[in-house]
């Protein structure tokens, strides 16, 4: 695990973009793993940037998502597939059939969960999944249990990160109370991986996923098991490390 500590969150997004690029221009087929959440916008912002810089294309790489609220049609403003679209891939040039994005309402999400690990699994697995975590350590929905969930599955959304997520609806009634989410499995076989945190409401999470037990618990902790994670913070988030 190489930690990496920023003056700000500014420079958090530009390393975290910065390693990205990097990805796309040693291979242009790069297989991407997009998160949502407030995290990444910065480096989206500026991803998109290079692109209509010249510095980097899209035109060969695909992408898929990390996680889908169930019952949020795409284009529901605050459903995952309308956050990436508006905030990244519309701005870049992916190819419409290079784009995977869970489905939130498929009609069988059992199905949907299976049919999404094979279609990672046909695209040659992810070459860098990028990451946010949760103020409980969690990655993607996978919410702190009793065990690590290995494939992309069906979850009951914690209730600390029902309120969390309350922010973006009009109350707390209106978020969604199930999503489906990539398994810590299907996150650990990424080649790489690269989470970002910034801000003291993490600092407790990343202090738990660097320095304390590989537990369910603390879903976030697994990654000190992979081969290849670079972690990207601002002093905030770094303070209990
Ligand atoms: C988003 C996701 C979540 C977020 C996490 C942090 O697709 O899976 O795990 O990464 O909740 O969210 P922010 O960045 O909004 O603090």
């Amino acid at each position: 695990m190489t930690i990496q500590v920023f003056e700000n969150e500014e420079q958090v997004a530009l390393a975290g973009a910065a390693l990205i690029a990097a990805e796309l221009l040693q291979d242009p087929y790069t297989v991407l793993g997009l998160p949502t959440g407030s995290t990444p916008i910065g480096i989206y912002r500026e991803l998109i940037r290079m692109f209509e810089n010249g510095v980097i294309s899209f035109a060969e790489a695909s992408a898929f998502n990390l996680d889908e609220y169930i019952g949020l049609d795409p284009d529901h403003e605050q459903s995952y597939n309308y956050f990436l679209h508006e905030n990244f891939i519309n701005h870049v040039n992916f190819r419409a059939e290079n784009v995977r994005l869970v489905q939130g309402l498929a009609v069988n999400a059992n199905e949907e969960c299976e049919q999404y690990e094979q279609d990672i699994t046909d695209a040659g697995g992810i070459d860098l999944q990028l990451l946010g975590i949760g103020r409980n350590g969690h990655i993607g929905f996978n919410e702190p249990a009793a065990w690590f969930e290995k494939t992309t599955h069906v979850v009951d959304l914690a209730a600390d990160t029902i309120a969390a997520n309350s922010r973006f609806f009009a109350n707390e009634d209106e978020v969604p109370r199930q999503a489906i989410s990539m398994g810590i499995g299907t996150i650990m076989d990424a080649e790489k991986i690269v989470l970002a945190a910034t801000g003291s409401s993490k600092a407790e999470a990343i202090r738990a996923m660097c320095k304390g037990r590989i537990d369910p618990a603390c879903p976030a902790s697994i990654l000190q098991i992979h081969p290849n994670v670079t972690i990207l913070l601002d002093p905030a988030a770094a303070a209990l490390i």
